[in-house]
Parts: structure tokens; sequence; C-alpha cells
């Protein structure tokens, strides 16, 4: 009697055990990237990312603006949450960030990051030429002209504009440690802390000119289309010891779990470009041509060129050393004829 009263309070806790569980990804494991598109059926389809950014996809244009950001000087006097959501770490940005320079006002909404392991510190999203960087920070805005919030623009197909930073571990980055130094405050599943304002602009690289441009999607389930990609060229670097602490002082699981399950390695795997092309805003500098096929023609006529301008040079020499000798001899059978002709004088 009393256990059948008490059912439907056990049903729906079921329930929402069960939306709970469906809501439930990962990286590896039964839950992993391959048996995203199980619940979150984009993740299986069209303009995925991540991608490799390969020659071959890239094509210049011209019309690509540098990047203006507005407002990204935060004062220290405005509270951001710094959050660890159990796939990332995650800073919350105020709705005065945005991006001026396309052809919608996309507002900022929340920053995050993707990094390797302390044994692999490679966990860059996207690579340029197959090459994987430590970790890729994501700045997350929304299209707000059309949109009122994130929620109604993240599966619309010109919702979102991501800026997206590949991260080097090389020499320390002080603005990076604005909030490194707060995640031993996180270390576990939806824990959160209020940290001071900074300079988000500190976090990207010094070029916002150029950049790499492609039509994909939100790389964590549910990976709706809805992504208008910009990476950056240039990359950012961290020390080491920064890297480490975002590879090693974070928990995908909540503080009470029993087992403690790592954070990290929480990229995703490369999505097939398909047909898509990667929009480039620079020109490939004067180095370019070394990874074409125009460095054997150029290594060749160059040769050539030597071989030629030395033989010209042993020409010249020899012609001038050969008319040294003539005149040489002349004026030695000057001398004799001059001596003749004095001796025949005398
Ligand atoms: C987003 O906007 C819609 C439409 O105005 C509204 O119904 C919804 O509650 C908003 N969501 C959030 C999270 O503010």
């Amino acid at each position: 009697m009393h256990f059948q009263s008490s059912s439907p309070i056990v049903l729906l806790q079921l329930t929402l055990l069960g939306v709970l569980h469906a809501a439930k990804w990962t990286y590896s494991g039964p839950e992993g990237e391959h048996h995203w598109p199980k619940h979150y059926p984009y993740c299986g389809g069209a303009f995925q990312s991540p991608i490799d950014i390969r020659s071959e996809l890239l094509r210049f244009d011209p019309t690509l603006r540098p990047i203006e950001v507005q407002n990204y000087n935060l004062s220290p006097n405005e509270q951001l949450t710094l959050g660890n959501n159990g796939h990332s770490v995650q800073i919350s940005l105020p709705s005065k960030m945005h991006i001026s320079s396309l052809p919608h006002r996309y507002t900022a909404a929340q920053l995050h990051f993707h990094w390797g392991s302390s044994n692999q510190p490679t966990g860059s999203e996207h690579t340029v030429n197959s090459k994987q960087y430590a970790a890729e920070m994501h700045v997350v805005h929304y299209n707000s002209d059309k949109y009122p919030n994130m929620s109604m623009a993240v599966d619309k197909s010109d919702g979102l504009a991501v800026l997206g930073v590949l991260i080097e571990v090389g020499e320390f980055n002080p603005a990076f440690e604005q909030f490194l130094r707060f995640v031993n405050g996180i270390k576990y599943r939806d824990q959160r802390v209020q940290i001071s304002g900074f300079n988000i602009r500190a976090l990207l690289p010094a070029r916002l000119d150029e950049y790499y441009r492609y039509d994909g999607s939100l790389t964590t389930p549910p990976c709706y289309p809805s992504v208008l990609w910009t990476v950056f060229r240039n990359h950012v670097t961290i020390s080491r010891k920064q890297f480490l602490s975002l590879a090693t002082a974070l928990y995908s699981s909540h503080a009470q779990d029993s087992s403690p399950v790592p954070l990290n390695g929480n990229y995703r795997k490369l999505q097939l470009a398909e047909s898509r092309v990667v929009l480039v805003s620079f020109k490939e500098d004067d180095q370019s041509w070394i990874n074409t096929g125009l460095l054997v023609p150029i290594l060749v006529s160059s040769a050539l060129g030597f071989v030629l301008l030395v033989s010209l040079l042993c020409c010249l020499l020899r012609q001038k050393r050969s008319a040294a000798e003539q005149d040489k001899s002349k004026r030695a059978a000057y001398n004799i004829g001059d001596r003749d002709e004095c001796g025949s004088r005398v």
C-alpha cells in the first residue's frame, strides 16, 4: 500500500534519471563520441566540426575583413563565473562584448577550452595541415540581430559565431593566469567560482586580421550545424605549468562521486570537410613556395643561373688573361723588335 502510493514519485525519479542519462555524454567509453549520434542525430550529420584545415581546402577571400571585437576589456569590478561543467572549463561573458565586423552583430556568451593530457599535450580540436596544438579556446557568440538569446540561436544556421584560438606550450601567458589561478576552486563537475573581469582581448592572438573561415558546428552534443567558424592563423602560448594546471587539476565527475574521473583529452575527433572550402583572409606568405611544387623548379633554375654566372666569369677571366698574355708577348716581341730596331738604328 505504502509502496504503491510512492510509486508515482519513483516513476518521476526514474524519468528524470532517464532524461539525465540521455543528456550524459563523454569523449571515451560507452557514451563516447561514436555513440553521440544515437541521442544527438546532428552529431552524425553534415557540416560538422572540427576539421583539419589543410592547404587543398583553402581559398583566399579578399572580402574577409579583420575581426573586430568590442568591449572585450572588462573591468576588475565586473564579476565573471568560472565553472566546471564536466566537459570543459567555461567562463561566462557579459552581453556587452560582441563582434562588430560580421554582417550581423554577434554577442558573446561564454568561452571554454579543449585540451590534451599531461602525457599527450595535443588537444586542439582544429588542426592545421594535420598539426594538432596543445589546446584550443572557443569564444562563443550568438547572432543578437536575429535572436533574443543563446538558446534561440543555438540551432539556427546563422545562429552562432565562434572565435577559435590555437594554443601551444611555450612562453608563460599572464592573461591566461587571470583564470587558471582559480581552477583549483572548480576541480569537480558543477562547481563554480566568481572571478574578477580582465582583458579578454589578451587571450586572443595579436593579429585578428589573419584567419580561416568556414561553416561548421558545435563540437559537442547536440552538434548543431549553426557555427560560423573563425580560426585564427596565429596561435598563442601558455607555459608547460599552465597547460598542466588545465590537464591535471580538473575532474569530469562530481565531488561526491566515489571514483574521480580526470577531465582531459576533451577534444572531438576530426570531421569530414566533404564539399566545404575554407576561406582565408590572408595571402600565403613568401615562404609558401617551400611547401608547393615550385620548390624544385626554383632550385633548378637557381642552380642553372649560378652555373651560367660562373662560366661567364671564367670565360671573362680567361679572355682577360689571354689578352694580358698576348699583350705581354707582343710587348716582348716589340721590345726585341725595338732592340732590333734600336740595334739596327745603332
Ligand atoms: C530566450 O528567448 C525566448 C524567446 O523570447 C524565451 O522564450 C526564452 O525563455 C529565453 N531563454 C532564456 C534562457 O533566456
